[in-house]
């Protein structure tokens, strides 16, 4: 299939100002389809939920339509969808519930290549139970994530191994499902981050081995939203701080208050418009998103080639990332400015970029980049264009 990304690009209203927007991997734009689904919501009359009225029965089916959603997104079971502000607020959540079956000197596992949303709830989660922290490495010549580490890294103490699908920075996909397979040997829990690789690549989370995998609407279309889903017989075996009269079982319970509903609306539209990426294929939803996530992984990693290998061709970058396996994100360096001076350079020229160590503070260590400012980060994602690339290589080109 031939990715059309001009019909694409006309259904985000956003993309009209001129500006090449390769700052996804911080928040996408969202389509039409998504904001007239979040507004038609709100239009047609909301209650809260559990009432007697048409308007709270609305709400109902917003969340139940948004579980169906992001169980299609990641091949899980809507009753494991557990929705919520965003990935790091969840995450938080599940840390302070999974580690109150830890004792001293059980062990967790985290990875330098982790966005810190993944490896600091777990760290401070340890430290409050006197667990103690493993540390996967990263390989800089190389930025893989090796997955053999791991069967040195866990023991029988492992209770928990928390790992990302995709580097939110350097782009590297780890072999999750390899280190999914050493954490269950040894019966550990495997919390997968998601965030960063589910707007690239077809998700499975069960294939990745996943028994939480986290994912966050607004880096994929939708609204600022996140999930964590799971297979719903362990979210039964947990017991979250709850209110009382609050639901005794299913994911409602790690659920706090009152659900944005209407942002829910536009989550489902989000997964819908996913799933619409290739126009050619048919089945179920969930046979729609996965045809279609292959088709953007595909267009991505091409176009993705055009912006490295510009990058590559000038000797005043600096690029970061070299996994065989990666999502297109793009991390690097101009030799005489800093990554602030560079995002500034290329704002000026219509070009949205971020610039610093985007929350992957400790692999920003590791690189030897966290007190020097960072890197810039520039990141595909499907709507993105080859006049984005070029528009980006040419400012950067100017720095030199
Ligand atoms: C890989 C990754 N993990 C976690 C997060 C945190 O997500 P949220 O903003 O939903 O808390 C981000 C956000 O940038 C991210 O890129």
């Amino acid at each position: 299939m031939t990715f059309d990304v001009h019909r694409v690009r006309a259904v985000y209203p956003a993309l009209s100002d001129g500006y090449a927007y390769l700052d996804g991997a911080a928040g996408t734009q969202v389509p039409a389809a998504v904001i007239e689904a979040i507004a038609d919501a709100y239009r047609s009359g909301l209650g809260n939920v559990g009432g007697t009225f048409p308007a709270s029965g609305r709400s109902g089916s917003l969340v139940a339509e948004c579980r169906q959603a992001l169980a299609d997104l990641t091949g899980r079971s809507p009753d494991g969808v557990i929705l919520g502000p965003n990935m790091t607020t969840l995450t938080y959540r599940l840390a302070d519930t999974l580690s109150r079956r830890w004792e001293p000197g059980d062990e967790v596992v985290v990875s330098r290549l982790d966005h810190d949303a993944n490896i600091r709830p777990w760290v401070q989660a340890a430290a409050r139970r006197g667990a103690v922290v493993r540390w996967a490495e990263v390989d800089i010549s190389t930025t893989e994530l090796p997955s053999a580490q791991y069967r040195e890294l866990v023991s029988e103490r492992t209770r928990l191994v928390a790992v990302t699908a995709a580097s939110n920075v350097v782009g590297t996909r780890p072999d999750v499902a390899a280190i999914a397979a050493a954490a269950h040997a040894v019966g550990a829990l495997v919390y997968v981050d998601g965030v960063h690789a589910t707007p690239h690549v077809p998700v499975d989370a069960g294939a990745l081995g996943a028994d939480f995998y986290a994912t966050s609407a607004y880096k994929w279309s939708g609204p600022h939203i996140g999930t964590v889903v799971a297979e719903p017989a362990l979210l039964e075996t947990l017991h979250p701080d709850k209110l009382a009269p609050a639901p005794e079982s299913g994911p409602g319970r790690f659920e706090r208050g009152t659900a944005a509903f209407a942002d829910l609306a536009g989550v489902t539209a989000a997964v819908e418009h996913l799933a619409s990426l290739d126009p050619t294929a048919t089945g179920s939803r969930r046979q729609r998103v996965l045809a279609s996530m292959a088709a953007v992984e595909e267009y991505e990693t091409r176009l993705f080639a055009r912006l490295i290998d510009g990058l590559d061709a000038m000797e005043h970058v600096t690029r970061y990332g070299r996994a065989a396996r990666r999502a297109p994100t793009a991390f690097f360096t101009v030799t005489g400015h800093s990554p602030r001076q560079i995002a500034e350079h290329l704002a000026s020229r219509r070009v949205n970029v971020w610039n610093g160590d985007n929350y992957a503070w400790e692999l920003a260590g590791v690189l030897g980049l966290r007190d020097s400012g960072g890197a810039v980060r520039a990141g595909l994602v499907h709507y993105n264009d080859e006049a984005d690339v070029d528009r980006l290589l040419a400012a950067v080109g100017e720095l030199a």
